[in-house]
C-alpha cells in the first residue's frame, strides 16, 4: 500500500454514485435508527419531524456544504486542511480529531450491542422479559466489551484495506442492502393492526407540543445525523474529484438521509402503536420495546433477526467513516502508512471504549459530573464537540476562507443566501443549540 503523502497520491471516489453511498453510509446511523424515533418520540411526533427537516434544510445544510467544500479545495485530512487556510488553526483540526476518538467509543458499544442481539434472533434466544435481558446483557463485564471490540475491528478492516478498496467496496455493497432491507421492514410495520395511530403520530402535527426545547433538540439531532462537525465529510470529501457538483451531492444526501430516518419511524412507530408501547421509552426503544412486538408477531424471530442487522449495517458503515477521519488525519501528519494508521487509532479507541462498554455494570456506580463514562462521551461530543466544531467551521470557511462563488456555483442567488446563512445567521443558532446542549438556556 502506497504511503497516501501527498495531495497528488491522494485516493479519488471511483464514481459519483460511490461518493454519494459513502456519504449516506457516513450520515446514516444509529442516529437514524436508533435515536431519531426515540428523540421523536420524546418530542411529540410530527411537529419534531417537521422543525427537523426545516433545520436540515436552512440551517445544517450549511455546515454540510462548508464541510465538502474544505475538504474538496484542501484534499487533506481535517488537521492538515484547517493548517493549509493558516497555521495557526490547525487546534480546530485537532478538536474535530478529538471528537472522532470521543463519538467512537460509545457508538461502538451500541455497535456491539447490535451484534450481540443479531445472534440472539440467529439462535432464536430472545427470553420473554426483553427489558430484564437487555438490563442484564448490558450490564455483564465482558460479554458487551468483547461485542463492541469485534465491532471496532470490523469497523477498522475496511480503513485498513484503502478508500477505494475498503471503505468504497463496503459502502458499495452494504448501503443498497441496507436500503432494499429497510423499504421491506417499513412495509411490515404498515401491515400491522392500528399502524394508523403510528402514522398519525409521525405525520400528524400537534402544535401544542411545539416548544423551544423541540426546535433545539431537532437542531441537535440533524447536526448529528448528517455527520456534521468532526470532519467526517471534510476527509470524505477531499476524495472528490475536482468535477464533482457538491451542492447536487449535498441535496441528494440531505433528501436521502432524511428519507431514511423518515422510513425508520415508518418501520417503528406503527408497531409501536400496534401493540400499546411507549413511543418515548428512550435509548432502549429499539433494543427493547422492538424485540417485545418481535415476539409478538408471525415471524418475529426473523423480522427481528432482519431488523439487528439492518442496524449493524447502519452502525458500521458510519463506524466506518468515523474512523477514517482521524486514520487520515494521523496518517497525512505523521507521514505514516495507512495500516499503521489503522491500528494506532483502532487502539487508542479500544482504550477509551472499555470503560463506556463497562458504564453499564461493573463501573456504573463511578460518575463524571453526575453521568456514567458512556453518557459523559455521549454528553461532551454531542452537545459540545460538535456544535463547538461546526460553529468554528463556519466562522473559519465564512469570514476567513471566504469560498469563491465559481468553487460552489454559478447561480448568484444561491451564493448570497449561502454567504449570508452562513455568517449571520447559522453561527448564533448554533450557539444557542450548545448553550442549550450545557443546560444555560
Ligand atoms: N451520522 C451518524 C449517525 O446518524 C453518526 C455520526 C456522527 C457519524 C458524527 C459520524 C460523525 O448515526
Amino acid at each position: 500500500m502506497a504511503i497516501e503523502r501527498s495531495a497528488a497520491k491522494r485516493p479519488n471516489w471511483s464514481s459519483g454514485f460511490a461518493f454519494i453511498m459513502a456519504t449516506l453510509g457516513c450520515a446514516v446511523g444509529l442516529g437514524n435508527i436508533w435515536r431519531f424515533p426515540y428523540v421523536m418520540g420524546r418530542n411529540g411526533g410530527a411537529v419534531f419531524l417537521l422543525m427537523y427537516i426545516l433545520l436540515t434544510v436552512f440551517i445544517c445544510s450549511i455546515p454540510l456544504l462548508c464541510e465538502l467544500l474544505l475538504g474538496k479545495q484542501m484534499r487533506r485530512g481535517v488537521i492538515r486542511s484547517y493548517e493549509k487556510i493558516n497555521q495557526k488553526f490547525s487546534i480546530f483540526g485537532w478538536l474535530c480529531f478529538i471528537t472522532s476518538i470521543f463519538i467512537p467509543c460509545f457508538y461502538f458499544v451500541v455497535g456491539g450491542w447490535t451484534i450481540n442481539y443479531i445472534f440472539i434472533y440467529l439462535f432464536n434466544q430472545m427470553p420473554t422479559d426483553q427489558a430484564a435481558y437487555f438490563a442484564e446483557f448490558a450490564a455483564r463485564p465482558c460479554l458487551p466489551l468483547l461485542f463492541g471490540i469485534a465491532f471496532l475491528i470490523l469497523c477498522a478492516a475496511f480503513p485498513f484495506r484503502g478508500v477505494n478498496k475498503g471503505i468504497e467496496k463496503a459502502n458499495n455493497i452494504i448501503m443498497p442492502i441496507f436500503i432494499v432491507m429497510l423499504i421491506l421492514l417499513a412495509a411490515v410495520g404498515l401491515f400491522l393492526p392500528n399502524s394508523i395511530e403510528g402514522l398519525k403520530f409521525m405525520f400528524a402535527p400537534d402544535f401544542s407540543k411545539f416548544n423551544f426545547t423541540t426546535i433545539l433538540t431537532a437542531l441537535g439531532q440533524a447536526l448529528f445525523t448528517l455527520s456534521v462537525g468532526m470532519g467526517c465529510l471534510v476527509t470524505y470529501g477531499s476524495y472528490l474529484k475536482k468535477d464533482n457538483d457538491i451542492i447536487k451531492s449535498s441535496g441528494l444526501l440531505i433528501l436521502g438521509n432524511t428519507i431514511i430516518a423518515v422510513l425508520a419511524g415508518i418501520m417503528i412507530f406503527p408497531a409501536v402503536f400496534s401493540f400499546n408501547l411507549e413511543p418515548s421509552a428512550g435509548a432502549g426503544l429499539v433494543f427493547i420495546t422492538l424485540p417485545k412486538v418481535f415476539s409478538a408477531i408471525p415471524f418475529g424471530n426473523v423480522f427481528g433477526l432482519m431488523f439487528f442487522i439492518l442496524l449493524f449495517f447502519a452502525a458500521l458503515t458510519s463506524g466506518i467513516s468515523l474512523l477514517e477521519v482521524s486514520i487520515a488525519a494521523i496518517l497525512e501528519k505523521f507521514k505514516i502508512s495507512r495500516k499503521m494508521a489503522t491500528v494506532i487509532m483502532s487502539s487508542i479507541i479500544l482504550v477509551f471504549m472499555i470503560p463506556a462498554a463497562l458504564s453499564f455494570g461493573p463501573l456504573s456506580g463511578y460518575k463524571i459530573f453526575n453521568m456514567t463514562f458512556f453518557d459523559a462521551m455521549d454528553f461532551t461530543a454531542s452537545n459540545i464537540l460538535l456544535p463547538l466544531n461546526t460553529i468554528i467551521l463556519c466562522f473559519v470557511v465564512g469570514w476567513v476562507l471566504k469560498p469563491k462563488m465559481e468553487l460552489l456555483t454559478n447561480n448568484e442567488k444561491f451564493y448570497n443566501v449561502f454567504n449570508f446563512l452562513l455568517k449571520f445567521i447559522v453561527p448564533p443558532v448554533l450557539i444557542l443549540l450548545m448553550l442549550f446542549g450545557l443546560g444555560i438556556v
